[in-house]
Formats: structure tokens, C-alpha cells, sequence
């Protein structure tokens, strides 16, 4: 009997042939692992990815699906695997760096292409992110135009693109140039002159990551007179609510880096504002939302008048950075990180003045003595250097955290009402109802399970440790306080 694809996501999947760029990234990863979970009748996942490090493309493909991600695919369906076909090329490069039998062995069977590929490096410069996230959106839609069978394009946009807009709609928005004449001037221009006018094109962007994904919602927006075309806008990705493991992350990125740093006891300072509601959204959710939207796409019949849709893949649980920081401290005491070099505790500040003087403190200060302390007992100097990327990484975010943008949602509700009763479990991404403490806490382990690789049998050392640290801490601040009182008792008495 053959299901009605309308009725059934896994049916509408059966057969297709996914075009995935950005397929070794965060999203990418559970995307590759939900669609051969879930969806084990798609025909085939063409992953676009590039050599890497001295590995090919297969070798990077081999080594990706050794991550404990795949594990459950590893021991149920491996032979799900097959299904993955990793195709050679760079985003950056015109025309994707495509060989030519690659390219149309793509034309002739690719069915859904989802975009994700892009530098997420907020500080690029203005030509590496225009030819690496702009003119390569460009060139997959050409690609797409020559597609035979296409029947959706998905991209993977970021809620962040239209900043200067309080309420974000469902909808699209003038970019901020003309994203044709951005690609022209990158092309044409060395990159050194155009950095000299980097700050004079970004108009509202914070940075040349945002403005080269608004530029690209405006090629989205033009081609989707000829394309079957959504675009997906998450805020701020987060770790696994639930699938295929809770906690699930493979990068430090956003409040993730804030809470690991924070846990450690390295972050002890950071500048953003207490109340601000990080707009975050777990990768599952995310990946769920994209799968959907091709789903809708796919059944809808395309005109040239069909209109693009936009859906805004937001927060669904408010959560500000200081009830996010307390959280996080609460649960360290119970599952604390290994080598914490410090008590877990940052103060969170709006005061640029107050930052950077707790900045000197706090991390520059004990950075430089213990550094001090390494070179003379023969060991590499390592925080100071740390301790600058981490004020880098701080001031890159800083905007975000200083802000808050309200989001339509109407389309998400909208879509969630097609999905059948039978999908609901393992496609809805509704996530309002889940309980945000324990997803903190199943992000907590998965920082430590799998970003810093640290064993969930070694709690105990962990506990040892962090009490070790707490006595040391304890014993210096009084000890610093004790001599300080005394120099000052000195003083006045001698004067
Ligand atoms: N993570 C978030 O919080 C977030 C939020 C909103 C939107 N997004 C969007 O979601 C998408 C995926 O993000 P992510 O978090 O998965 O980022 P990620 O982990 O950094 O992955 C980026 C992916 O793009 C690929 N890529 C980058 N440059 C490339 C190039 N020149 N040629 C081919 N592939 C290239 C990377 O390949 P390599 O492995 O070779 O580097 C990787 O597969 C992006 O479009 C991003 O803008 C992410």
C-alpha cells in the first residue's frame, strides 16, 4: 500500500535525492543523521564538502561518521550510510568548485537542495564572506535553475539578517545593497581595498557575517520568481533538545561558549545586558523546521507567482543571560567540568567601563602571573592567548546580547498544523512545553561529553577537584584580603 505523501513525511522523502551543502557543520551533521533515521526510504544525501586538512572528501565523510551522533544509525541501519554521496567543491570558489560530471550528475537527480554552507566567523573580511556565503547562494540557485527534477530549495538563513527591524516578519526585506553589484565589487576589488570600505557597505550589519546572509535573502527573494524556494531563519543554535541524544553539540558558539568558558571558571567577566533573552533555538528544532518546510514545499505546486516562505525558527522558552547564568552555576555544582581553574562565577555587565576594568582583573592580571609561573617552571604560556581570543569572541557577540528582537511566528503555527498526528513525534518542533532545566542540563553534559571529550564515569575527580579549587580560592582571596588590610593599617598608622 502506498502512503499519501500530504499525510506522511518519511512517504514524501521516499526516493528524493537531497543536495546538502554545509554537511560537516553543526546543522549539517543531525540533518544527515535525522533524514537517514527517520526518513530511511530517501534515495540519496549529496553531501557538498571540501578537502580538508590533507583529507578528501570520503575520508572526511569516514572520520564524521565515527561522532557518537551516528551511533544509534551505526548499530540499527549502517547500511544507511551508502546512502551518502560526498561531492568535492567550495563554497567560496565560483561555481561551487564543481567538476563538471559532478555538477551534472547533480542537474539529473538532485530533488531538494538545502543550503547551509556559509563562514559563521563574524570578523571575516567583507570579500571572504560576500564569495563564501553571498555569491555561493547565488550559485547554487544557477545550479538549481538547471536541476530537472527540483521540487524545493531550502536556505539556511540566520533570524539576525534584518536587525534594523524591531518586529521581524515572516517575510522578505530590501537587503541592505544590491546584492549583484556586492558581487561584482568583491570580484573586482583586492581585498585589502575593500576592507578600507567594509565599514561604509555594512549600513546596519553589525559585522560582515550579517551582512552577507542579508544579501543572500535577497537573492533567495529574486530567484524564487523561478525557484521553488523557503528560507529557514534560526537565532542562535543550541544543542540537542532530544534527537538522536540530548545535549548533542559539536562547537562553541554563542551562550554554549559562555557557559563552557563560565563552567571552567575562565569566563569570569562578560559585557552583556542581564535582561536580554537569548534568542536561542536547539539544532533538533531546527533541523525539524527545515525537513517541514521542504516537506510543504515539495507537495505545493510552483508558479511564478508563488510566493516565497519565510519562517522564523525562534525561541520558544525565554530565558535571559543572568536566570541562564544561575542555571548554568546550579547545575556545574551537581555535573561540574574537569580542571576548573577557578569558583564558576561571571559577572554579567552592561558597563563597558566596569568590564574592562574586571577584565583587567579578573582575567588579564591572573593570565599574565600564571603564564609567569608556566614559563619559569618550563612549561608553554597559554592564557594570556586565551584570554584574548575570549575578549574577541566576547566583543564579536556582545551586540547580540546587548539586544532584543521581537519575531512573528505565524507561519511556524501554520505549518505545525499540517504536520499529521503520526509525525508529531518525530517532526514537530514545537518545543514550548519541554523543561528548560533539564535541557540546560543535558547541555551541560553534552559540553562535556562531547566538546571537551571529558568522561561522565570521572564526576567524582571532578567534584575532588572543583573542592580542591574552592579551598585554593578561598584561602589566596583572604589571604590578599588579610595583607591588603594590613598594608593599609600600616599606612595610616605610620602617617
Ligand atoms: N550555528 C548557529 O547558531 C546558526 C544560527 C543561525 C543560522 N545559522 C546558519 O546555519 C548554517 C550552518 O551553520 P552551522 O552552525 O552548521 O555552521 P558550522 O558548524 O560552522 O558549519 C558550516 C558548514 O559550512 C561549510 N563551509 C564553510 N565554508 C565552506 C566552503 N568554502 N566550501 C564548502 N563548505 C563550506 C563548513 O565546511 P567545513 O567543515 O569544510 O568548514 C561546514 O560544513 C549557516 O548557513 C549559518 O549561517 C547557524
Amino acid at each position: 500500500m502506498t502512503i499519501n505523501p500530504e499525510k506522511s513525511i518519511p512517504a514524501f522523502y521516499a526516493g528524493q535525492s537531497i543536495l546538502l551543502t554545509g554537511a560537516t557543520g553543526f546543522l549539517g551533521k543531525v540533518f544527515v543523521e535525522k533524514v537517514l533515521r527517520s526518513c530511511p526510504d530517501v534515495s540519496e544525501i549529496f553531501m557538498l564538502m571540501r578537502p580538508r586538512k590533507g583529507l578528501s572528501v570520503n575520508q572526511r565523510l569516514e572520520n564524521s561518521l565515527d561522532l557518537p551522533l551516528y551511533e544509534k544509525l551505526r548499530n540499527e541501519r549502517p547500511e544507511s550510510f551508502k546512502k551518502l554521496i560526498p561531492i568535492s567543491g567550495d563554497a567560496k570558489e565560483k561555481g561551487l568548485g564543481l567538476s563538471a560530471s559532478d555538477r551534472q550528475m547533480l542537474i539529473e537527480r538532485v530533488t531538494i537542495v538545502v543550503h547551509g554552507a556559509a563562514s559563521v566567523r563574524f570578523n571575516n573580511s567583507l570579500q571572504f564572506a560576500i564569495f563564501t556565503n553571498t555569491r555561493s547562494t547565488r550559485d547554487v540557485c544557477i545550479l538549481a535553475q538547471s536541476m530537472k527534477n527540483l521540487i524545493a530549495l531550502v536556505y539556511v538563513s540566520t533570524a539576525f539578517a534584518h536587525i534594523n527591524e524591531p518586529l521581524i516578519e515572516e517575510k522578505p526585506y530590501v537587503p541592505i545593497a544590491n546584492w549583484q553589484e556586492m558581487i561584482d565589487i568583491a570580484e573586482k576589488l583586492d581585498e585589502h581595498t575593500l576592507n578600507i570600505f567594509t565599514a561604509k557597505c555594512l549600513g546596519y550589519a553589525p559585522n560582515t557575517y550579517i551582512f552577507s546572509k542579508n544579501l543572500s535573502e535577497g537573492i533567495i527573494h529574486d530567484y524564487s520568481s523561478s525557484l521553488p524556494c523557503a528560507i529557514i531563519r534560526p537565532s542562535i543554535v543550541t544543542p540537542a533538545l532530544k534527537e538522536p541524544i540530548p545535549g548533542w553539540l559539536d562547537n562553541i558558539y554563542g551562550p554554549i561558549g559562555l557557559f563552557i568558558g563560565g563552567g571552567k571558571g575562565l569566563i569570569r567577566v562578560a559585557c552583556c545586558t542581564k535582561s536580554v533573552n537569548q534568542n536561542a533555538v536547539p539544532v533538533d528544532i531546527v533541523i525539524k523546521a527545515i525537513l517541514v518546510t521542504a516537506w510543504k514545499l515539495g507537495l505545493t505546486k510552483f508558479t511564478p507567482n508563488s510566493t516565497l516562505f519565510i519562517l522564523n525558527c525562534t525561541n520558544q522558552k525565554h530565558l535571559t543571560y543572568q536566570d541562564g547564568i544561575k542555571l548554568l552555576f546550579s547545575i556545574i555544582k551537581e555535573v561540574p567540568l574537569e580542571k576548573t581553574v577557578w569558583i564558576p562565577n561571571t559577572i554579567l555587565t552592561d558597563n563597558f567601563a566596569v568590564f574592562y576594568v574586571l577584565t583587567i582583573l579578573l582575567h588579564i592580571l591572573p593570565a599574565v602571573l600564571i603564564d609567569l609561573f608556566l614559563s619559569v617552571s618550563g612549561r608553554r604560556p597559554m592564557l594570556l592567548g586565551l584570554m584574548r581570543k575570549l575578549y574577541v569572541a566576547n566583543h564579536a557577540v556582545s551586540y547580540f546580547s546587548f539586544h532584543e528582537w521581537n519575531y512573528s511566528e505565524i507561519n511556524r503555527l501554520n505549518l505545525m498544523l499540517l504536520i499529521s498526528p503520526d509525525d508529531w513525534d518525530a517532526f514537530s518542533f514545537n518545543y514550548g512545553f519541554s523543561d528548560i532545566s533539564d535541557y540546560c542540563k543535558h547541555s551541560v553534559i553534552g559540553g562535556k561529553r562531547f566538546v571537551l571529550h571529558e568522561d561522565m564515569n570521572r564526576l567524582d575527580i571532578a567534584h575532588a577537584h572543583r573542592k580542591r579549587v574552592y579551598w585554593f580560592v578561598t584561602i589566596l582571596e583572604t589571604t590578599i584580603f588579610i595583607v591588603i588590610l594590613w598594608i593599609i593599617y600600616n599606612y595610616i598608622s605610620a602617617s
